[in-house]
């Protein structure tokens, strides 16, 4: 029966055999029935078998099924040459790209990010930040004032405010959002991203401010080396006022930045004493760096949400 069992060899006649052995009318199960007639010893013996024989049962049906499962992945003939489907693979917005760039650079330098209301109220967005009423710059923004008084944020410089307002100095920040002018050509939209980074303690000093920037731009722009021109400005937020301009591949000066540091009455708005504490700001936009470093020339296209504009650039 032993031998038996080894040679078969499809599923069907194991199946025949387990069941003239073991079914109900099988050659063991009569003699199973009849085991109370015998001895021990012979109990044992057959107790034995019967075992024995099931083991062996079970080990040829899983060899007979893995052959057949075998049999039949050989027959499945898989054709690499034929070509596949196109797939439609999603990347990130190069704006999204630039942002998380600019924000996990930053982030290593120890600054830490927020976020602020799009539509500010005027004191975040001017009074605080040293630009009283009638003020020339509140024109310079062009900005979108709203019924109630409020405005749709002109710059991110409103986030530092808050950001001072609820944590207090010492501070290490870098403020994110969507800033909204009235303007529209290649360069500018009425809607666009602003960065402003701010860092106050009792002795930060302007060569802080233009370490940082020039160790941010290496990193962004990816460079060994970069040529910046410190230039004065004036920002009503800060004093002295910088603006902050890179040499680019063609030799041509390109202005990236405004910077400075932070007056001592927007820290004062703050309920911080400019006496004992002091620091930087600085502010430009995220997308122009983006299109920059992308080598884009229309920042509208950046917010169309073109998709067939995205795959022609690259994206
Ligand atoms: N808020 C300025 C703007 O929108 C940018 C800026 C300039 C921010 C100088 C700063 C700064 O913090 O110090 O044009």
């Amino acid at each position: 029966m032993q031998e038996q069992i080894k040679n078969i060899n499809t599923l069907e006649e194991l199946q025949a055999l387990y069941t003239s052995t073991f079914g109900k009318n099988g050659t063991m199960t009569a003699r199973l029935k009849e085991m109370k007639n015998l001895d021990n010893d012979a109990r044992a013996a057959l107790n034995l078998e019967n075992a024995t024989l099931r083991e062996l049962f079970k080990t040829r049906q899983s060899e007979l099924e893995q052959a057949v499962l075998m049999a039949g992945l050989q027959k499945q003939k898989l054709d690499v040459s034929l070509n596949p489907v196109p797939e439609n693979r999603g990347t990130l917005h190069p704006l999204t790209h630039s942002l998380t760039c600019i924000s996990k650079i930053l982030e290593s330098f120890g600054y830490t990010m927020y976020t602020g209301p799009s539509v500010e109220d005027d004191w975040h967005n001017f009074t605080a930040l040293n630009t009283p009423d009638h003020h020339p710059a509140r024109d310079m923004q062009d900005t979108f004032f709203l019924a109630n008084g409020n405005v749709l944020r002109t710059q991110t410089s409103a986030i530092q405010i808050r950001a001072m307002e609820t944590d207090g100095v010492p501070i290490k920040m870098f403020g994110v959002g969507c800033t909204y002018r009235k303007e529209w050509d290649a360069t500018h939209g009425p809607m666009f991203g602003q960065i402003e980074g701010l860092y106050i303690d009792k002795n930060i000093t302007m060569s802080d401010l233009i370490g940082d920037i020039r160790a941010f731009l290496t990193r962004f722009f990816e460079l060994d080396n970069i040529e910046l021109r410190i230039r004065p400005s004036y920002f009503p937020f800060t004093d002295p006022s910088i603006e902050v301009d890179m040499k680019w591949k063609n030799d041509r000066w390109l202005e990236i930045m405004g910077a400075g540091m932070v007056h001592p009455n927007v820290l004062r708005n703050c309920g911080i004493d400019p006496d004992v504490y002091q620091g930087f700001a600085f502010g430009f936009g995220w997308d122009r760096l983006a299109m920059l470093k992308y080598n884009l020339p229309d920042l509208r296209d950046l917010y169309n949400n073109d998709v067939r504009w995205l795959k022609s650039a690259g994206f």
